[in-house]
This record gives C-alpha cells, sequence and structure tokens, in this order.
C-alpha cells in the first residue's frame, strides 16, 4: 500500500470526516499535532493498537499516549484523578502536557503496556481535535515514525518512515513547537516529568510547585527495574554518529573546528548543527545547517528533528553539534540530543 496524503487546513475540516471513519473502522491515520505527526488509532480497540506497534515497528512494552478532545473525556478512561490535574488541564491544555492517571478497565492493556496507569492529553491543534471529536472515540497516537528514529514534523517524513504502511496522512504543514510533549506522572507523589518536552519545567513548577524531575534526567544512573516505560529505549536516533560539543562558545568553537580536520582526514562525511550566528564561522566541513538563533530556542527546538533528518537524507557519517542552554524550551532540546548521541538500545 501507499499512503495518501491529503493537505487539510482549517477551513477544510470536512476532509476529516473521512479520516474519522477509518478510525472508526479500527485502522490507522497519521494526523498533525502542535508537537510531532502522531499515528492514530481508536484507543478502545485492540485490533487496531496492534497495528501501531506493527507499523513503528515498537516494543510491546513502550505504552502509548491517549488523545481526547475535551477535559471531561479524562474521566472516561482514568480514575483517582487528583484536584491538581484541572488546573494543569486549565492553564495547559489543549497544548503539549502529557498527564499519567491510573486508567480505568476500558482502555486495553496493549496501549499501556499491561500496566494500571495511562498517558492523556488534549492536543492543539485543529485538525487533531477534529478527528478525535469526528470519531468519537479517544486516539492512541504514538509519534508517527519507525521505531528508532526521529519523530516526523511533516507529513513529508511521515511517508518516508511509514509511506508503505499505512493508508492515510493529514497534512498540515509543519508542526509549531517540533518536540514532543512534557510526560508528567500524576499517579506519584511528589508528581515527576518522565520526559522534558514541549512545556517547561520552570512553568509547570509555577502551577505544580513540587514538581520533580525523574532521577535519570538529573544524569542519575538508574536501575533496570526502578525505570518508567518508555526510558529503557534510546529515542530520536539519527543515523550518522551525532556528536555533541559542550564548552562556552569560544572553546566549543576551537573544539568543533579540530573535529572537522580530524573526521576529514579519516575520510568521513562530516555534517555541521549550527546556529544562525555561527553558520559561516567553522571551515571545511561537508554540510553545514543552521537549527536557529542562539536567542530564539523555540526556534531551535521547532527546527531540530528536521535539521537531523537532513543530514542523514545527505549521507552524513558523523555530525559535530553545538550544545545549548538548558533553561526553559532548552531543556527538552538537550534531553533529545543527548538522547539522539548515545549508543543503546532502539525505541
Ligand atoms: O507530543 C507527543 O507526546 C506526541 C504527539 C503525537 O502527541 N506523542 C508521542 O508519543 O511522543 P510517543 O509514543 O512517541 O511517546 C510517548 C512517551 C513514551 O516515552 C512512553 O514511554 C511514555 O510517553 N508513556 C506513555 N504512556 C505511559 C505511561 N502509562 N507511563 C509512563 N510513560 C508513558
Ligand atoms: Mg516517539
Amino acid at each position: 500500500m501507499t499512503a495518501r496524503i491529503i493537505k487539510v487546513n482549517s477551513q477544510k475540516l470536512e476532509e476529516i470526516t473521512g479520516a474519522a471513519e477509518i478510525i472508526k473502522e479500527g485502522n490507522l491515520v497519521a494526523f498533525p499535532t502542535e508537537t510531532v505527526y502522531g499515528l492514530g488509532a481508536n484507543a478502545l480497540d485492540k485490533k487496531a493498537i496492534k497495528k501501531i506497534f506493527e507499523a513503528k515497528g515498537r516494543p510491546l512494552d513502550n505504552p502509548l499516549i491517549v488523545h481526547v478532545a475535551d477535559y471531561d473525556d479524562i474521566f472516561k478512561i482514568a480514575q483517582k484523578i487528583p484536584k491538581i490535574a484541572k488546573t494543569l488541564a486549565t492553564k495547559f491544555w489543549p497544548g503539549p502536557l502529557t498527564l499519567i492517571f491510573f486508567k480505568k478497565r476500558i482502555i486495553p492493556d496493549e496501549v499501556t503496556a499491561g500496566g494500571n496507569t495511562v498517558a492523556i492529553r488534549i492536543p492543539k491543534n485543529k485538525i487533531a481535535l477534529e478527528l478525535i471529536k469526528s470519531a468519537g472515540v479517544p486516539i492512541a497516537a504514538p509519534s508517527a515514525n519507525l521505531a528508532g528514529r526521529l519523530s516526523p514534523t511533516t507529513a513529508q517524513h511521515v511517508f518516508e518512515d511509514l509511506g508503505n504502511k499505512i493508508d492515510l496522512i493529514l497534512d498540515g504543514g509543519r508542526t509549531k513547537i517540533g518536540i514532543e510533549s512534557t510526560v508528567v506522572d500524576l499517579t506519584i507523589n511528589p508528581p515527576q516529568i518522565l520526559r522534558p518536552g514541549g512545556i517547561s519545567f520552570e512553568k509547570l513548577k509555577k502551577v505544580l510547585k513540587n514538581l520533580q524531575l525523574h532521577p535519570s534526567l538529573l544524569g542519575k544512573k538508574i536501575q533496570e527495574k526502578t525505570k518508567s516505560p518508555g526510558m529503557k529505549y534510546r529515542h530520536y536516533a539519527p543515523q550518522a554518529h551525532l556528536i555533541l560539543i559542550k564548552g562556552d562558545l569560544k572553546r566549543r568553537g576551537q573544539k568543533i573546528q579540530d573535529l572537522i580536520v580530524k573526521y576529514k582526514k579519516e575520510g568521513k562525511k562530516v555534517g555541521l548543527l549550527t546556529l544562525l550566528e555561527r553558520e559561516k564561522f567553522y571551515k571545511g566541513s561537508d554540510l553545514v545547517l543552521s537549527v536557529g538563533s542562539e536567542k530564539n530556542l523555540k526556534e531551535v527546538a521547532q527546527n531540530l528533528f528536521k535539521t537531523l533528518r537532513k543530514f542523514d537524507e545527505m549521507g552524513m557519517n558523523i555530525i559535530l553539534s553545538e550544545t545549548f542552554s538548558r533553561k526553559e524550551i532548552g531543556f527538552a532540546i538537550m534531553d533529545r540530543l543527548e538522547k539522539a548521541a548515545k549508543k543503546g538500545k532502539l525505541d
């Protein structure tokens, strides 16, 4: 099969009715959200959920996020919902925040990888919201990439990974945020961020005063059995070997320049992930791509996955990358870069 790509904009929402039918029939539709593209299926239909895992080649023990359109929908699929959920939802939903609650039995074990908790979010994208409403069911959707590859931020990325495995891709242009949602576990006390993302720790902490970071995000080595679902996998992997260069601007600059020379001598194709301000600074690499201005980390987040994919497309063996401030969205940017740079088991 070859996936159809249908361009949709907020004026042409009728196209979405057909896509909702496909979901209702138990099949898959890729759709845009404000973070990255998702690969959606009816969250209440076991068989449909299995198709997601098959299409992505995703390990069965990595649970999915369930997308709903209204706050009240969470009561149908989750239980023991703490009061703070309402406050968080009022402030951040629709938006790039995923909350983990105890699940109700209506959610099949396939969605939650056998666990008793379910991840839920309301996306801030008209196409996504219309699709959920029109389908009339909650939609389980991981990022619409092959397991172990970068999350897609355009319909074309989805097509590259899954074009021969699914029927339909709704094309809503490139995604606004470019990095996945922040995942917060509300089933434990104090609550924890399991994955940094579109809503920053700083912003969440203003509402959720006792919020903590999962120890693995503080650079701590954690035992296999205390890991949360999904944490044992290496996400966000480019095919090239990614090397992050730390240090202040001057030292970083020198180091990057030295490494270009070293890897070129070894006959490697060397790509450089840099900043707008430094695009013309380095000499001798094969491909220089800017992810945006150092002064605008939101722009960097938006361009990050697209840029990493480009290096693979152009056949680079090595990517040398600048590093960024960990403030606000910078924390999620560095998380993704560090995971992509690590060798390990694939998601
Ligand atoms: O922005 C996003 O979150 C995108 C869009 C499509 O909504 N979705 C996304 O899904 O990134 P995925 O499957 O690529 O990542 C979901 C993450 C995984 O790390 C998974 O392990 C974690 O959420 N997760 C899902 N359910 C969980 C649960 N019950 N407990 C702990 N972690 C969970
Ligand atoms: Mg993913």
